[in-house]
């Protein structure tokens, strides 16, 4: 029997991480935040292909989709992830957000250059070891997105993957970097089971 204080909702597992799940962790994203009322989708997206396939989905919604990307340098500096006219669609249909990544920051060039790690990576590689690399994204594009003041501290809707594509959704309180700690994930959409 369930009782009144308890909710049950299903989580939907992939066998695998990667980018063959990506649309039905989209549609099950989607899903989930009309079920919820909730305004904000944040995403993952390097090239844009991820953040155009969640767009169409939302087309006609009353959901905003937050497009997070690659800080520029991030393969090569001064080059950006995402072509200019993809970057430009996206603009024009979603709220787009470029900026340095919380998870790595400037200790990723100290640690790059004389070895160790700080701490701030301690928890991103925790994240990705526990719970798979599409997790350890969804949190950081959510503090990224609030941020820079693109999403408001409310429950949204954040979505990573492996590298490429999508493979994790999650409802998730956002917080800012300066309170990590105040950050909760609400609600397990769907995650791969294996997490390497
Ligand atoms: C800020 C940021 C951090 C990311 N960190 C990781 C990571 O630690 N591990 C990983 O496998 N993918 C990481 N990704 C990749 C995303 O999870 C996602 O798979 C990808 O951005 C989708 O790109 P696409 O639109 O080209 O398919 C990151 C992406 C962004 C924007």
């Amino acid at each position: 029997m369930i009782e009144e204080h308890e909710i049950v909702k299903e989580i939907h597992y992939f066998e695998k991480p990667g980018k063959e799940n990506t649309n039905k962790t989209l549609e099950l994203a989607v899903k989930r935040a009309e079920e919820l009322g909730i305004k904000y989708i944040v995403v993952a997206s390097s090239t844009g292909e991820t953040a155009r396939k969640l767009i169409d989905l939302l087309q006609g919604k009353k959901i905003t989709p937050v497009v997070v990307t690659y800080h520029r340098g991030f393969y090569r500096e001064g080059e950006d992830s995402m072509d200019s006219e993809t970057e430009k669609m996206i603009r024009e249909r979603a709220i787009f957000v470029r900026q340095s990544h919380i998870l790595s920051g400037l200790e990723r060039s100290i640690s790059r250059k004389i070895g160790g790690a700080s701490r701030t990576e301690a928890i991103a590689e925790a994240l990705r070891a526990l719970f798979g690399h599409g997790l350890k994204v969804c949190v950081e594009i959510t503090i990224m997105a609030a941020d820079s003041g693109t999403i408001p501290i409310e429950e949204v809707i954040a979505i990573g993957g492996r590298s490429r594509g999508a493979d994790t959704a999650v409802v998730i309180r956002p917080a800012h970097m300066n309170n990590f700690f105040d950050m909760q994930i609400r609600e397990i959409i769907c995650m791969p089971r294996e997490k390497r």
